[in-house]
């Protein structure tokens, strides 16, 4: 517990878990951004359910900067949000009205001192502190005008409270803009306020994958380059880019989820168990992954690297447009919906195995899941028989439907000693409104001063350090590959998966 928490511990339905959470100390909840559609989506759902259940304090208060409306327009927007993006809140009248007396607004525009001048007036003393967190749900390039506004305002330093900062991806867009955005930052906040949030870090499923290495003692011995034969990390989606054309254009699935989200998740397969879990200490054994990572030289990049986009096709039975074909696409664009990469680990515990790390819209299947191959048993005893053993696999996934499932070779019934593979499952969870719960573990986290799910400055840096070659080489090109919308199609997987056991691991559902 930090010094802010206190109160007792209340039922939460953070993971549907039934555990006790501590009640963060009373916070003044500033949004910029607050008619943002992340707002609608997410952030107020999740700050509606966590108040309902005890995880927000009972005097905080949800502060919406916005201009040209009411506060009686905003509270419809919210609202009119809930009834699209989270129906069965919307129907909680009872929720609602509790949830409704703490939402206040605060007028004025980001880039109007005067605004900070007077949401610093609004920022009440709760309880007996001025505590704020400073959610920015907006572009980022308003990041470093917001941190000057509130600066200049006062609103930093925290001698009358703790002043958090909370920011979402992209943390820049290459490694220039991300030192950038990252010194700009810290110029006005310590780092030790500012939140960078990776809402795969909030999964419960995610977070699972560190309790099962490290309270489990059968894991350690066989996680390492002895029994593993390789490591497929993969985000797969059936949805295209939506309303988001603008931003993805420039940005590509490198970006927008390989150097965010999956080394993310790639550092803790691959960390050393920390000395301990806080939030340094994590941080410290993810960043020595990072450092460890090989860097490729540019006549390399074909070799370790796949990217393609998505033609027309069926998904879920319905007919969808060719990226080039949505709106505000490019029609000769060369954006990349599927990329591709194979990392290398050069560390004691992981030298010589390959870590994919995939991802692609208008897939097949909308899975992501961790997939470790192990090696091949090294004699096959039962040879003289017409089954050879599979290697084994151990597969989280992450969603839908989180857990475990391995598969191992087990004998055929009968008079025989062929084998089959038998596969064990063990979901261990339900995940009706995961991409909400992520958001409550980590508006909690912020609340309550725990920065151990949050990326720090150097793994941003650090990764973008890693991938930078990468977006150098396809920045140019003319041609990318193309597959079939709702497909697997993409051949060159093949290729970059050939000296793996088993090959291109595409995951299915129910298996
Ligand atoms: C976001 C990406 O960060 O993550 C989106 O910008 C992607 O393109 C989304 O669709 C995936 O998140 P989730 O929680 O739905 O797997």
């Amino acid at each position: 517990m930090t010094e802010e928490t206190g109160g007792a511990g209340v039922e939460s339905n953070l993971s549907n878990s039934g555990q006790d959470y501590e009640t963060a100390a009373p916070c003044n909840i500033v949004i910029f951004g607050a008619t943002g559609d992340l707002t609608k989506r997410k952030l107020m759902p999740a700050l509606m359910r966590m108040l309902h259940c005890g995880l927000i304090h009972r005097d905080s208060r949800i502060l919406g900067v916005l201009r040209n409306r009411s506060e009686a327009e905003w509270h419809e927007m919210i609202r009119a949000g809930l009834h699209e993006y989270s129906p069965q809140l919307d129907m909680d009248e009872e929720k609602w009205r509790e949830f409704l007396p703490h939402l206040k607004m605060v007028d004025g525009g980001l880039d109007d001192d005067t605004m900070y001048q007077r949401l610093a007036d609004a920022l009440e003393t709760l309880g007996d502190k001025k505590n704020a967190m400073f959610y920015c749900a907006i572009p980022p390039e308003w990041y470093n005008r917001v941190a000057q506004g509130l600066f200049k305002a006062g609103l930093v330093s925290e001698e009358d409270g703790y002043r958090r900062l909370v920011i979402e991806k992209p943390f820049g867009s290459n490694l220039a803009t991300a030192s950038a955005l990252n010194k700009e930052l810290q110029a006005v906040f310590k780092e030790n306020q500012i939140y960078r949030i990776d809402h795969y870090l909030g999964k419960e499923s995610v977070q699972n994958l560190l309790v099962y290495r490290f309270a489990n003692s059968i894991m350690e011995p066989l996680w390492n380059r002895n029994y593993i034969d390789h490591i497929q990390i993969s985000v797969s989606e059936t949805i295209g880019i939506e309303y988001r054309a603008k931003y993805y254009e420039n940005s590509g699935a490198l970006r927008d989820m390989i150097q965010s989200h999956l080394m993310q998740v790639m550092t803790l397969v691959a960390m050393e168990p920390p000395v301990e879990f806080t939030a340094d200490a994590v941080r410290d054994e993810k960043m020595k992954v990072l450092r460890a990572l090989r860097r490729f030289d540019p006549d390399q990049i074909a070799v370790h690297t796949v990217s393609a986009q998505y033609a027309s096709g069926m998904v879920g039975g319905e007919r969808v447009a060719a990226y080039v074909a949505e709106e505000d696409v490019s029609p000769d664009s060369s954006t990349e919906t599927f990329a591709a990469m194979r990392f290398y680990i050069d560390n004691w515990r992981w030298q010589g195995v390959p870590f994919i790390l995939w991802t692609g819209k208008r897939m097949k299947a909308k899975v992501s899941e961790v997939m470790i191959r192990f090696r091949k048993p090294p004699f096959n005893l039962f040879d003289s028989h017409a089954s050879v053993p599979a290697a084994n696999a151990l597969v989280f996934r992450l969603q839908p439907e989180p857990g475990v499932v391995l598969r191992v070779n087990a004998k055929k019934p009968g008079l025989t000693t062929d084998n089959e593979e038998m596969v064990m499952r063990a979901m261990y969870a339900s995940d009706t409104s995961e991409a909400a719960d992520a958001y409550e573990i980590l508006m909690h986290d912020v609340l309550t001063g725990d920065g151990t799910l949050f990326s720090r400055s150097d793994e941003i840096e650090e990764s973008w350090s890693i991938v930078e070659p990468v977006l150098e080489a396809w920045k140019d090109r003319v041609f990318i590959e193309r597959y079939r919308a709702g497909t697997w199609d993409v051949a060159a997987m093949d290729e970059l998966t050939k000296d793996c056991v088993g090959g291109w691991h595409k995951p299915t559902l129910h298996e």
